[in-house]
């Protein structure tokens, strides 16, 4: 099974199963020097860990990280670091029917006819929304690198819910208030209302989908490589690998392509003596290269597959389709718990580009 590597310079490998032993990440490449604890971590996976709220899974994990190397008095060595976090609370009861009976909308079909029956499907194994709590711990690795060295600084929150959509958003207010609600919207009225719909979907045996907006500050002109590796690229590829993602979105995005070229261009000034632009229609991105404004990325999750909800499905034993109301315990909808990813995925991204550009040096000045 490859394919849990991600990044040319700062190497992430994701391991583990929903409910294996444990599961993890390996980071190699981060350069020596960068001050680092397991609080620094764990404070990062708090904000996504499950069981938190009446709007997200009932799985109870305290999801404690241990850094079990590449540390040595609280300082990266750069030797590989390796984060795990133990399996507590797994329940498989309600998984030994999707090996014959595929839940819609989920790998469950996939992952059999792919690895011939040998995947563990047990809470979803390797596709499960759990995984990617490994892609938090690595991403909070190189959040503090990208902070500590270049004062970057990525903030997501949740822009849409269903057909509820927050569009007048301020920055400042976001930072603050985002992770204080259950929703993790920057304005707490519609994290209210954000709230209600996902309850009412659940009450009805169903989920609900959303937008995640990440805004990323204080990017230097420059990071990405053309043509294959473009910042585009590789930011949508790590986003695209979280599941349940099925749009990834930059700058003006759709909306642009209805525009004329004279209103989508950003026109160019000079405040002091940085190069800015009026607007941001890019994204901060040309060429696939960093242009020194904000980051704006949008990333559209699916409703959660797993419904209470009776659905048809097929019986792959027999051949006969049949009804499937998906018990056990789901988010009805995964947004909120995803906003702390699309924050790692997008910083991982940005330390691997900011190694390989040179403004990350080999070594850290202590
Ligand atoms: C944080 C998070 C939690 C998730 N929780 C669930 C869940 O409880 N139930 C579910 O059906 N899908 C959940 N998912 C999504 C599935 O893992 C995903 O839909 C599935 O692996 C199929 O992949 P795809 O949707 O990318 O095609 C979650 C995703 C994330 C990011």
């Amino acid at each position: 099974m490859p394919g849990n590597l991600i990044g040319e310079r700062f190497v992430t490998m994701s391991f583990g199963e929903s409910h294996g032993t444990c599961i993890g990440t390996v980071i190699d490449g981060c350069p020596p020097g960068l001050a680092l604890t397991e609080s620094d971590i764990q404070k990062e996976l708090d904000k996504r860990k499950p069981g938190q709220s009446v709007i997200t899974t009932q799985r109870k994990e305290a999801d404690k990280v241990s850094i079990i190397s590449g540390l040595f008095n609280n300082l990266t060595t750069g030797a590989p670091i390796c984060m795990i976090i133990w399996n507590k609370d797994s329940d498989s009861r309600s998984y030994e029917s999707v090996k014959t009976i595929p839940r819609p909308g989920h790998s469950d079909f996939t992952s059999l006819v792919k690895y011939g029956g040998f995947s563990d499907y047990r809470g979803s194994g390797r596709f499960s929304g759990r995984l990617t709590a490994t892609f938090v711990m690595a991403g909070a690795v190189s959040q503090k690198l990208l902070h500590d060295v270049l004062g970057i600084e990525t903030i997501a929150y949740t822009k849409q819910i269903g057909d509820i959509c927050i569009d007048d958003i301020q920055l400042d207010v976001a930072r603050e208030i985002r992770y204080t609600n259950d929703t993790r919207c920057p304005n707490n009225e519609f994290a209210k209302k954000m709230s209600e719909s996902i309850l009412e979907a659940r009450r009805g045996g169903d989920s609900l989908g959303g937008v995640v907006e990440a805004v990323t500050l204080g990017v230097p002109v420059g990071l990405g490589e053309p043509i294959f590796s473009s910042l585009e690229s590789d930011l949508s590829k790590a986003l695209f690998s979280i599941p349940a993602v099925k749009a990834v979105e930059f700058g003006s995005g759709f909306r642009g392509c209805a525009m004329l070229g004279s209103k989508n261009n950003d026109t160019f000034y000079k405040d002091q003596n940085k190069i800015m632009t009026r607007t941001n229609n890019s994204g901060g991105i040309l060429g696939g290269l960093s242009n020194g404004m904000p980051l704006v990325i949008r990333v559209g999750f699916k409703p959660a597959a797993s419904i209470l909800k009776p659905q048809r499905t097929l019986n792959l034993d027999t051949g006969d389709e049949v009804e499937l109301s998906v018990s056990g315990r789901h988010d009805p909808c995964v947004v909120p718990r995803a906003v702390p990813v699309v924050e790692s995925m997008v910083s991982l991204v940005l330390a691997d580009h900011a190694i390989r550009s040179g403004h990350i040096p080999a070594v850290l000045k202590s």
